[in-house]
């Protein structure tokens, strides 16, 4: 597989394929691929000519409490994965690269981010705007491909691209799941074999709040109430960070969980946060 790591090469293989009047698509991620970004690829493939994987851990995403220094990196194995699915350049800038020590610019998207994951991880929305316009720079993709399982990175990528008028159309793919409902993340490694075993209550609460709210409009203070007591159980073992009921396009609260509402959950297990979606 093409392997990129210099802005330079992979302006100037993207420029050649718009040149040759090739579509691209882009997939950004920050490695430790797994079906979840499979299944982006494909889509990507199935839209494009050619396919971008970008590989970068973005340390401005995440606030210094968080999971940076812990965060799953194997290049090695993620190169491999791009090549066996026909990826046609895989992006592994630097850090150096890409922000300058005395880099002062940031894209500030001051609406969606607001709510759900944003009260509890300030200047999350931010890292990632930032960086996605730049790779949007860099890459000139036509099509970028972003899973549902980050709903709101995807609403805040929608209306920034909105906004900034980037030429750039927003795809956003099914959430994969383990066997057992279990959303894919790279973080599920982090998780313990008895961590692992409680994960699934996020979807079974989510599953719960869809068939409740589709079967009859119900008051979202009900339904919180009772997704919190699945996810929660009475061991302790799994913290609730929130429970969002909100409009999927304005993601902004509903009162009543009916068709068409988005519920979002975010829970730590131990040192690992999970987080989850589904539109009822
Ligand atoms: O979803 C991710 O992996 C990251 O937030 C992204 C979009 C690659 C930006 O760093």
């Amino acid at each position: 597989v093409n392997q990129l790591a210099s802005i330079r090469s992979m302006r100037a293989l993207a420029q050649e394929w718009r040149a040759r009047n090739l579509t691209v698509a882009l997939v950004p991620t920050m490695g430790a691929l797994h079906e979840g970004h499979f299944s982006l690829m494909r889509k990507a493939g199935a839209m494009a000519d050619r396919v971008v994987v970008s590989i970068f851990v973005n340390g401005l995403q995440f606030g210094p409490k968080e999971d940076f220094a812990r965060y799953p990196r194997n290049l090695a194995q993620d190169l491999a994965a791009c090549r066996k699915r026909g990826v046609a350049a895989v992006f592994t800038p630097t850090e150096r690269s890409m922000y300058a020590p005395d880099h002062s610019t940031y894209v500030v998207e001051e609406n969606m981010s607001r709510s759900l994951c944003g009260p509890s991880r300030p200047g999350h929305f931010r890292g990632v705007a930032t960086i996605v316009l730049k790779l949007f720079h860099i890459v000139e993709p036509h099509i970028a491909v972003f899973g549902q399982k980050d709903v709101q990175q995807a609403a805040v990528v929608r209306r920034m691209i909105r906004d900034l008028n980037c030429p750039v159309r927003l795809v956003v793919a099914p959430t994969v799941r383990e066997a057992d409902g279990l959303a894919l993340s790279s973080r599920n490694a982090g998780l313990s074999v008895r961590e692992r075993a409680l994960a699934p209550r996020l979807w079974r609460a989510l599953q719960m709040a869809s068939s409740l709210g589709r079967a009859r409009p119900c008051a979202s203070g009900a339904v919180e109430k009772k997704m919190r007591a699945v996810i929660e159980g009475d061991d302790g073992a799994v913290a609730v960070e929130y429970i969002g009921i909100v409009d999927r396009r304005t993601l902004q609260p509903c009162s009543v969980v009916r068709r068409g509402v988005l519920v979002a959950v975010a829970a730590k297990l131990g040192q690992v946060r999970l987080i989850d979606n589904v539109v009822v």
